[in-house]
């Protein structure tokens, strides 16, 4: 694991801009992308420049269960807003929430994940070690699979939400074996709310109550982090 300490969210989001930009220099084909607070900046950062996706493909991690994919709190909505409208890939996978067989759904989308091995992947951090919706205590080596959200992470996301009562309590997310394969991962976390999961991450246990924990044993991973998700440290 490589920690790359930053002042703040604006620095971080700009080496991880320079990251994704040499990653295509040297080929990367399909980027692995991320929703939730913490990429926005980053994705601000790509609709300025002049990065071109036309012949790359994006898979995203996760998507709400219930929702549909124009609802404006859905995760498609999301990418569309802050990535997609500006910078078409060729094709984009976001999993689909509204699907009438969810676990079809799954397993389609782990065999897009076969089909198109991602090679650098975008990760935030949920306060309790999750990836992607990866709550503490799934298996290492999960795929893609329906998730029951914890009650910290609902209220971690209702701020998104006009009620509490509107955050879906479910969700589609690639597993944690899913995330692993990717070829590099780029783990960014901003704010001392990330604190603890980002010390836990780093230099605790390697357990699956940590989801994040894991990526230490990547070959791959550059963490970077705020001076307050560093603080811990
Ligand atoms: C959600 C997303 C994660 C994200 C996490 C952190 O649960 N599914 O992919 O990393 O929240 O969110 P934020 O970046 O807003 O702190």
């Amino acid at each position: 694991m490589q920690i790359i300490r930053v002042k703040d969210k604006h620095e971080g989001s700009l080496k991880a801009f320079e990251m994704i930009k040499e990653g295509i220099a040297n080929g990367a084909k399909v980027l692995g992308l991320a929703t939730g607070s913490t990429p926005e900046e980053l994705y601000a950062e790509i609709r300025k420049s002049d990065l071109d996706f036309s012949e790359m493909i994006s898979i995203n991690l996760d998507e709400y269960v219930g929702l549909n994919e124009d609802d404006e709190q859905s995760y498609r909505t999301f990418m569309r807003q802050h990535l997609f409208d500006a910078k078409p890939f060729k094709e984009s996978f976001v999993p689909n929430g509204k699907a009438s067989d969810l676990e079809a759904e799954a397993r389609h989308y782990d065999e897009i994940i076969s089909t198109h091995p991602i090679d650098i992947q975008i990760l935030g951090l949920g306060q309790n070690g999750h990836i992607g919706f990866n709550e503490p205590a799934t298996p290492f080596d999960s795929t893609t699979h329906i998730v029951d959200l914890t009650e910290s992470t609902i209220n971690a996301n209702k701020r998104f939400f006009d009620k509490v009562e509107d955050v879906p309590t479910k969700a589609v997310s690639m597993g944690i074996h899913s995330i692993f394969t990717a070829k590099e991962i780029i783990l960014m976390a901003w704010g001392e709310a990330k604190a603890d999961a980002v010390k836990a991450m780093v230099n605790g246990e390697i357990t699956e109550e940590m989801p994040a924990s894991i990526l230490q044993k990547h070959e791959n991973v550059v963490v970077i982090v705020d001076e307050e998700a560093a603080s811990k440290l």
